[in-house]
């Protein structure tokens, strides 16, 4: 079991959680996720990021959107409650080497939160990172300072425009990639229909672009078989066999599609509505 030790509301469905885990933030590298039992009663296994960790304080943070009966409940625990298990640090971490040029990390929404631990490797070793943070407006954008302290460059969209440029992230991305301070690599996580817009940017000026597909995870062990990706035509099990892949290589339309196929089964534990 592993103590809460803080809780912050960010936004009005997102929380940012501090779990004691001294062994799991030692371990943990950048790209990294854990699976997470939030009690006995209720067995769901999720899997969740690891936004930020401290080894000689002997903590991690996770920062999730209460969307799921899983996350609505660990949204209602506090400081002082118990988690039944967190397991980790799970998935292939993510490659990170010394670049010429800037390495440009894309987070959107919530996925700045996963990105964070990759713009602090890139930070650690020198690279110069130009940071792209989108969200749909300024109430949801999550970790500004953290990033800013992180990165050479920061970059906010908004989609209505109260804060920042009023843009996609795509569009800060592309002028970048025609500019001649032309990316060595790009790293983007968020929606999957921003991923795959951010890879389809980067394709014709051919820069490398990693994408992380972690939230098309369910129990994040290779056995439900949930997380099927099609990757250069190449079936993948993100839990396994990532969550980082090659955003070039991915099938985003036929990923989006799966992930349609569990929305009405989260609506009904959650007794939402969705469309
Ligand atoms: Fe179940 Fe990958 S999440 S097999």
């Amino acid at each position: 079991m592993k103590r809460i030790l803080d809780k912050k509301q960010l936004s009005a469905d997102v929380f940012r959680m501090k779990i004691e885990a001294p062994l799991i933030a030692e371990e943990r590298k950048a790209g990294q996720f854990l699976i997470i039992q939030v009690d006995q009663n209720y067995g769901e296994r999720i899997p969740l990021t690891i936004a930020n960790a401290d080894a000689e304080e002997g903590f991690i943070e996770i920062i999730f959107q209460a969307v799921g009966a899983t996350t609505q409940k660990l949204s209602r625990m506090n400081a002082g409650d118990y988690i039944e298990n967190v397991l980790g640090p799970l998935g292939k971490p993510t490659h990170i080497e010394k670049r010429d040029g800037p390495v440009v990390c894309v987070g959107g929404g919530i996925g700045v939160a996963p990105m964070h631990p990759i713009v602090e490797a890139h930070h650690k070793i020198g690279n110069k990172v130009i940071t792209i943070m989108g969200a749909r407006n300024k109430e949801l954008l999550i970790m500004e300072d953290e990033m800013r302290a992180l990165s050479d460059e920061l970059i906010i969209c908004t989609d209505d425009g109260s804060y920042g440029r009023k843009d996609l992230v795509t569009v800060p991305l592309k002028e970048l990639c025609e500019s001649e301070n032309i990316p060595s690599e790009v790293f983007a996580i968020g929606p999957p229909i921003m991923m795959k817009f951010c890879s389809e940017t980067t394709r014709p000026f051919a820069v490398p672009t990693m994408v992380s597909l972690n939230t098309i995870m369910v129990d994040g062990t290779g056995m439900c078989g949930g997380c099927r990706v099609s990757i250069g035509n190449e079936t993948k099990f993100v839990c396994v066999d990532g969550p980082e892949f090659d955003g070039h290589l991915v099938d985003f339309d036929n990923m989006m599609l799966r992930q349609k196929a569990y929305k009405q089964h989260e609506a009904h534990r959650c007794n939402l509505d969705i469309e």
